[in-house]
């Protein structure tokens, strides 16, 4: 039976620490600051934002909300986060994805200053975790390896099947993993075989977001199994991309969901701001 990782209460521990480094900045007269930009009025990513400012409020972080109506131009949001850019209490934007469809995510993307680009989103950042010198990190798949290290797992030369190639979780963090010496398998919607992938992986991790497509009976025994998935089934329950009580009889460690990656997300954003504003501090 699989041990679980602990997302909430990895995530708990960071963020007592985070917030005792929060402290220390402030004393050297930097507050980190985030810029939270909302576009629209999308149930989910209201939900995701409102989380984000308690989470800077409970770290100490100042957080800046700027909820703007769905009608709002891409233009209007240019001139936007260009002003964030050159605010000097911002350090890191996140334009919540996904945007109404008559904006041009790349393009705004794009536009964040790099410096200030604590999602990792941009193409500069990716382009450095590609090239192997990762600068910020995005938020999920780097949860996704502090979880891996908080059970001390040496990926070198292990076999790590990635289920899902967005460019948000299943690209950058299977580059994550090659960084650390693992041989790293992308499987998605046209790979043949799917099982058979996910048969002979040391470390499955499942970002498609369709509910428990990730049979139990797949993995292989005494496999680490990272659900990044969280799927509503019915009216409230909260399933993963994995078939959880069957894969927790085969692997050896297992992420919950809800509880596992999820807290980790918002967690990493933090962490991200404050390198962020730790630069600030040097650069005084
Ligand atoms: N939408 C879903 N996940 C994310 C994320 O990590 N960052 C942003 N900006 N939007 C998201």
């Amino acid at each position: 039976m699989a041990q679980l990782i602990d997302g909430k209460a990895l995530a708990a521990q960071m963020r007592e620490q985070m917030a005792a480094q929060v402290t220390e900045l402030c004393a050297k007269g930097v507050t980190p600051g985030l810029a939270v930009v909302l576009v629209g009025d999308d149930p989910a990513s209201r939900v995701y934002v409102s989380m984000k400012e308690k989470a800077c409020a409970a770290t100490g972080i100042y957080s800046a909300e700027h909820k703007l109506p769905a009608e709002t131009s891409q233009q209007e949001l240019l001139e936007l986060v260009d002003q964030l850019n050159n605010d000097e209490r911002i350090d890191g934007i996140l334009v919540q994805l996904p945007l109404p469809d008559h904006i041009d995510e790349d393009c705004v993307l794009n536009a964040i200053s790099p410096l200030k680009d604590v999602d990792g989103f941009h193409p500069y950042n990716v382009g450095c975790l590609v090239t192997g010198h990762p600068t910020f990190r995005s938020c999920t798949p780097y949860g996704v390896m502090k979880m891996l290290e908080s059970i001390q797992y040496d990926l070198d030369g292990k076999e790590v099947v990635v289920v899902g190639r967005s460019n948000i979780v299943g690209k950058p963090v299977a580059l994550m993993c090659l960084a650390e010496n693992a041989t790293v398998t992308i499987c998605h919607s046209r790979t043949k075989d799917l099982p058979a992938h996910v048969g002979r992986a040391d470390v499955v991790i499942a970002a498609v977001g369709r509910p428990e497509m990730v049979k139990g009976a797949w993995i292989k025994e005494g496999a680490v199994v990272i659900d990044v998935g969280i799927n509503r089934v019915g009216d409230k329950k909260l399933v993963g991309d994995v078939e959880f009580d069957a894969a927790a009889e085969k692997a050896s460690y297992i992420t919950p969901v809800p509880g596992g990656v999820g807290p980790m997300t918002i967690t990493m954003l933090l962490f991200n701001t404050i390198q962020s504003a730790t630069s600030r501090v040097t650069a005084k």
